[in-house]
């Protein structure tokens, strides 16, 4: 999808279908969500096809308040629209992101225990080395697609450092990964991808059993290892929890990574503001965050009949919340159209809120301040040389192709890399 300039929103709202990837290629959706902030904070989307309606929540302070509520709303029917509208999510009550309760905390201490400190730091080495290497090479080429050749290689290298993939492994697991995510990313069926998924949770199976005899410092090793109530874990929620690390973390990440260097190249100020160190790299990594709002959008379940603005929602309702309205709420956010790195305080949600709070998001921040770090030490600035393409999606936003030229430093690259 080229990034040809996009049409504003309908006047008629209704005529936005939020569960059509067409709708984001399309349309500049800015003009329809400060309208559903200003006057329709609790929006019925309606039914489209076979599609049923659901709430569409755009306000901050709405979003945080569902993200929060575990009790009234469930992650268990699915929680994206994709699922929430379909068939439901096949994972549900073993996969961390739609499992609730008692089991879902267990099972997220589990997860959790595996990103200590020390691994955490280890990965975090490796991650600036990666990043380093991979940007080092582009400047001195002094081209390249910055989507394929630098940021797609970062975040499945750290996620498979993070679940301890044997390095002779790692290239059929990130072939296996594109073909199963590809169809993922455009909201389709494919039996290929569904082959591919297959044979993902199949390795995961055979790693789980050499971890089990031999355990290591990665996830794959905790998972295998740990008991929820004096049990051990099931196969089926080993090897699912280790897939959504790969599934939460790879198109997410790189989308921002690439998003950073789109945003700098369009406001030169900002470039200059961080080039000069005026701003850390950890401040601009927030504001690249809240400006990317890789995922547009999660979604609950109500199970307990409950109220929202004064209207009455029954239990059985899918309720969305819209991480990219909420991060340009003019009433959290000043100036919230604004690309500002040194914007204080930040508190967006992009990484959501609650119980479900990103389990990456530690990983994340070092994969995109490592980047911005990489740029500020290699290049004096940097611009889009070519088409850009968008990735089609209804829950992801983003670009998926981007032609940069850079300019080089004076000093020999090579010498900065480390
Ligand atoms: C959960 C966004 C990176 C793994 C979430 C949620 C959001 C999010 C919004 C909440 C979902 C919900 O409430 O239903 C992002 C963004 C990222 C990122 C924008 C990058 C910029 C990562 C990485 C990993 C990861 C690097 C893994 C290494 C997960 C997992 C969950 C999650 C496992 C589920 C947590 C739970 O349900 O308790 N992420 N994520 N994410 N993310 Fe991330």
């Amino acid at each position: 999808m080229e990034d040809l300039p996009r049409r504003a929103t309908p006047d008629d709202l209704s005529r936005v279908n939020l569960g059509d990837p067409q709708t984001f290629a399309d349309h500049d959706l800015s003009d329809y969500w400060r309208t559903l902030r200003a006057s329709r904070p609790l929006y019925r989307h309606p039914a489209v096809g076979n599609s049923p309606g659901f709430w569409v929540l755009s306000r901050y302070d709405d979003i945080v308040a569902l993200y929060r509520d575990n009790t009234t709303f469930t992650s268990e029917r699915g929680n994206v629209l994709i699922t929430l509208l379909g068939e439901g999510d096949s994972a549900a009550g073993l996969m961390v992101p739609v499992t609730d309760g008692h089991r879902h905390k267990e099972l997220r201490n589990v997860l959790l225990q595996a990103f200590s400190p020390r691994v955490l730091s280890r990965i975090g080495e490796h991650v600036r080395r990666t990043t380093r290497t991979l940007l080092a090479a582009a400047v001195d080429r002094g081209a390249c697609d910055f989507a394929l050749e630098v940021a797609s290689k970062i975040p499945m290298a750290t996620i498979c450092d993070l679940l301890g993939i044997p390095p002779q492994d790692r290239d059929y697991l990130l072939t296996l990964t594109k073909s199963a995510i590809s169809s993922d990313d455009q909201g389709e069926y494919s039996e290929a991808a569904d082959a591919a998924r297959n044979n993902i949770l199949q390795y995961f199976l055979g790693l789980v059993e050499e971890r089990r005899i031999a355990p290591q410092d990665d996830v794959v090793s905790v998972l295998a290892n740990s008991t929820i109530d004096g049990e051990p874990l099931s196969e089926d929620e080993i090897v699912l929890n280790c897939y959504s690390l790969i599934l939460g973390g790879d198109a997410t990440s790189r989308l921002a990574m690439i998003d950073a260097v789109h945003s700098f190249s369009a406001n030169l100020d900002q470039w200059a503001a961080f080039k000069s160190g005026e701003v850390s790299a950890k401040q601009a990594t927030e504001e690249v965050l809240r400006w990317a709002s890789p995922t547009m959008h999660f979604g609950r379940t109500v199970v307990q009949d409950t109220e929202i603005h004064g209207t009455p929602i029954p239990a059985g309702d899918v309720v969305t919340v819209w991480n990219v309205s909420g991060n340009r709420d003019e009433r959290v956010f000043a100036d919230p159209n604004r690309f500002l790195i040194d914007r204080s305080p930040n508190k967006h949600i992009a990484f959501g809120h609650g119980p479900h709070y990103c389990i990456g998001a530690y990983l994340a921040r070092v994969e995109i301040s490592e980047m911005l770090l990489a740029l500020r030490d290699f290049t004096t600035g940097f611009e889009i040389s070519g088409p850009v393409h968008r990735i089609y999606s209804n829950l992801l936003t983003g670009i998926s192709s981007l032609p940069v030229r850079f300019e080089p430093v004076s000093a020999e690259v090579e010498e900065l890399v480390l």
